[in-house]
């Protein structure tokens, strides 16, 4: 063992196919990079694909009785320890072998085979039913399954994830590692390695929100906006379309990959002309996104509910952040949904930018997970149907900046001086 042990680390990522590994590697290498710290990532699969070609995509090449493909990956994986502990030596500081590593059996002979320096192992777990289709989904995609129909993509990587899983072991008896739900961004459990330099800021790095580029509007002006009516499910007036036009005119040459509305019409109506001027966005309704919902006051005026239900307006009024309608919700239930929908936004989005296309409340309580406001002051955030915000939170630059949208292109309308929180 060489005197400098705690000085550099090996990063072994740990999890079953489509966990978000690669995702959560290149975090881990971008934020480390952005600190100063010299990071690389060993990545097993690339190495396959490239040394071994589309046969070893097929499930039966990552079956464990399959003598041939576990010896070419086990080969694989000693090659790339081997070119870690080379870089190591060579002035790299952290070295992140990117791989599934899901047998107890492999991450003993990583730590048996690299000892000059800490292993910690990462786990990543992906418990979202709705982001482990996704990430499955986008998997298929790829250029290795090229010669595949969508379906026998999809069915012979679950037969690969079914390979793997035979083989699955949890972290837990290595020396130094961490749980992370991936789509979290958060530490379900850890065995801190604490004699290493990096562990904090890795740590710091996979709890952190990172979004590139998020874009959040809010649907245009509807009937019931109009009438001060609320909840239901309206269609635009001539003018919301005309601002939905005016949105889309306005994000015509920003890059948008990734479009998220509510399952609300009026939300699909205000992203219709943002998909027309960005034909190759993808597009998902999340009912995370759709507005509070009013309960017993769905579809009545303010001042109807003044009138007829005047302890509703009492409790607004006395705690609106925590007054449920009846049989209805609070800010402070819609909260968790809306939590629950950004995590499931920005995991599909990944690195892409994204417009979530909100509603009043939604976009209120969206608005308070990037500020952290006082939950009082929450329900009161103003959200004008004219301006969008345009949010990005990276190791380096924290914006947050609102965008009037109907005076035309975005490069003159952008506000002159933006709120930055840094
Ligand atoms: O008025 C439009 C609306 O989106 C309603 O559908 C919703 O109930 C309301 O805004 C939420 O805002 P507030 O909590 O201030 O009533």
């Amino acid at each position: 063992m060489d005197k400098d042990y705690t000085q550099k680390l090996y990063v072994a990522m740990v999890g079953l196919p489509g966990r978000g590994k690669s995702t959560m590697a290149k975090r881990i290498r971008n934020g480390l990079s952005a600190e100063g710290i010299s990071a690389k990532i060993f990545n097993n699969g690339e190495m396959r694909r490239r040394l071994m070609g589309p046969d070893s995509t097929e499930a039966e090449f990552f079956d464990p009785a399959n003598s041939f493909g576990r010896e070419a990956r086990e080969l694989i994986c000693r090659q790339n320890l081997e070119a870690a502990q080379k870089w190591l030596r060579s002035g790299g500081e952290v070295a992140i072998l990117d791989a599934t590593n899901v047998s107890h059996s492999r991450r003993e002979m990583i730590e048996k085979s690299l000892t000059d320096h800490p292993v910690l192992s990462i786990e990543c777990v992906n418990e979202d039913p709705l982001l482990l289709h996704a990430c499955i989904r986008r998997k298929t995609e790829l250029p290795e399954y090229a010669g595949y129909s969508r379906d026998e993509a999809e069915a012979s990587f679950m037969k690969r994830c079914e390979h793997y899983e035979a083989q699955y072991d949890p972290v837990g008896s290595e020396k130094y590692w961490m749980i992370v739900d991936a789509t979290a961004n958060r530490v379900l459990d850890e065995r801190p390695c604490e004699i290493s330099p990096y562990y904090a800021a890795i740590r710091e790095i996979v709890t952190s929100m990172w979004v590139n580029d998020l874009y959040l509007a809010r649907h245009g002006q509807t009937e019931f906006n109009v009438q001060g009516r609320i909840g239901g499910d309206p269609p635009l007036t001539a003018k919301g379309r005309a601002q939905a036009q005016l949105l889309a005119q306005h994000m015509k040459t920003v890059p948008i990959d990734w479009v998220f509305t509510s399952t609300r019409m009026r939300s699909h109506e205000t992203a219709a002309p943002v998909l027309e001027t960005h034909p190759n966005a993808h597009t998902v309704a999340l009912r995370e996104f759709d507005e509070i919902w009013a309960g017993d006051c769905e579809n009545m005026l303010y001042s109807e509910i003044r009138e007829k239900m005047p302890e509703v307006t009492a409790g607004r009024n006395a705690n609106k952040y925590s007054y449920m309608y009846p049989n209805g919700e609070s800010y402070a239930i819609l909260q968790e949904r809306v939590r629950r929908g950004l995590r499931r936004a920005l995991f599909m989005a990944g690195e892409s930018p994204l417009l979530i296309v909100g509603h009043q409340a939604i976009n209120r309580v969206l608005i308070s997970l990037f500020l952290r406001q006082r939950t009082e002051d929450v329900p009161y955030i103003h959200i004008p149907q004219s301006q969008y915000f345009h949010i990005q939170l990276s190791p380096t630059r924290k914006l947050f900046e609102r965008v009037p949208y109907e005076a035309g292109p975005s490069q003159d309308t952008a506000l002159k001086d933006p709120q930055i929180y840094s």
